[in-house]
């Protein structure tokens, strides 16, 4: 039995499978109507999400399943049940398992006892079903080349650049973490990353993003960090996602955030809006890479 739990653990055959996959699922949704038929997703959500929820609700209901939204504060979780104990129970009810936690040791929990397939929807370590939708909307625009550079703008020390660096140096992309110096990326990940490709961490945001065939960016702020929110706006203003910082990138770079975006935050409105930007294809690759997960963990493609 096979999970997605990160991209850590992902080889470029097994993310090119994916990709392969969630492509042919986009150009022939009809073909999958009745794919998983009788399947059921429990979707266990601790943190906000507006993407997450509804690509993967969507997504099983577009195959032919069905989804439940399982939520922390009205589930016995909130009551003291345990994590463990949960997902044994989940288990024998659903086919399929996606979670939204805070803590990564909480989904390796669900993922031990569950006896079904987990998928990760967000921890504080990765988001790989963001990551792997992100390079299926980087290989339709062109940008999954060898060699092509992808720039990290922001709070690279999270769950997004940590599935980034690694999903793109696999993938065979250069990878640069434009960062403030407090904020450092996390140095397993880089080293792992490194094992694959070339990741350079840059501290000034014009150099970092010079060349830039791809530039990302996340909120300031990630959900569980509230309390830090001002000595984050402070850190990473320098880093905003603007016109000035865009025009060091290459010109026809594309422009890409996992969302919520935090306009005139982490990025403009003169950017987002922009002719680069691809945010909304970018949202919508999470449908068709998702029902490319779940078809292949149940085994059905
Ligand atoms: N990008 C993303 O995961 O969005 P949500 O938090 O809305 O699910
Ligand atoms: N880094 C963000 C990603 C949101 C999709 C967070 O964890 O809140």
């Amino acid at each position: 039995m096979e999970n997605l739990l990160s991209i850590w653990e992902l080889d470029r055959k097994k993310i090119e499978g994916y990709l392969a996959l969630a492509g042919e699922v986009k150009k022939n949704r009809e073909r999958y109507l009745h794919a998983l038929e009788g399947k059921v997703l429990a979707m266990v959500f601790e943190k906000a999400s507006t993407r997450t929820r509804v690509s993967f609700e969507a997504g099983m209901a577009q195959l032919g399943g069905h989804a439940i939204y399982f939520d922390f504060t009205s589930s016995q979780l909130s009551r003291g049940e345990s994590m463990a104990d949960t997902a044994r129970t989940l288990g024998r009810y659903v086919d399929i398992i996606m979670a939204r936690l805070y803590k990564h040791a909480d989904l390796l929990e669900i993922a031990k006892y569950a006896g079904v397939p987990v998928i990760n929807g967000l921890t504080d370590v990765e988001h790989p079903c963001q990551a792997l939708g992100d390079l299926l909307t980087m290989q339709e625009k062109g940008k999954l080349r060898k060699g092509a550079k992808f720039a990290f703008v922001g709070d690279a020390a999270f769950n997004m650049a940590n599935s980034l660096m690694l999903a793109c140096t696999k993938m065979g992309m250069d990878v640069a973490l434009v960062c403030p110096k407090g904020y450092p990326p996390n140095p397993k990940f880089v080293k792992e990353a490194q094992r694959f490709g070339k990741v350079e961490i840059c501290n000034d945001a014009a150099e970092g993003v010079k060349g830039a065939d791809v530039l990302y960016t996340d909120v300031w702020v990630s959900m569980g960090m509230e309390e830090e929110k001002a000595e984050r706006m402070r850190a990473f203003a320098p880093y905003q996602l603007n016109g000035e910082l865009l025009s060091h990138a290459k010109k026809d770079c594309i422009v890409m955030h996992c969302l919520p975006a935090h306009r005139g935050l982490e990025i403009t409105n003169e950017v987002i809006d922009g002719k680069n930007s691809v945010v909304w294809d970018q949202a919508e690759n999470r449908l068709h890479i998702q029902k490319a997960i779940m078809l292949r963990l149940l085994g059905k493609a």
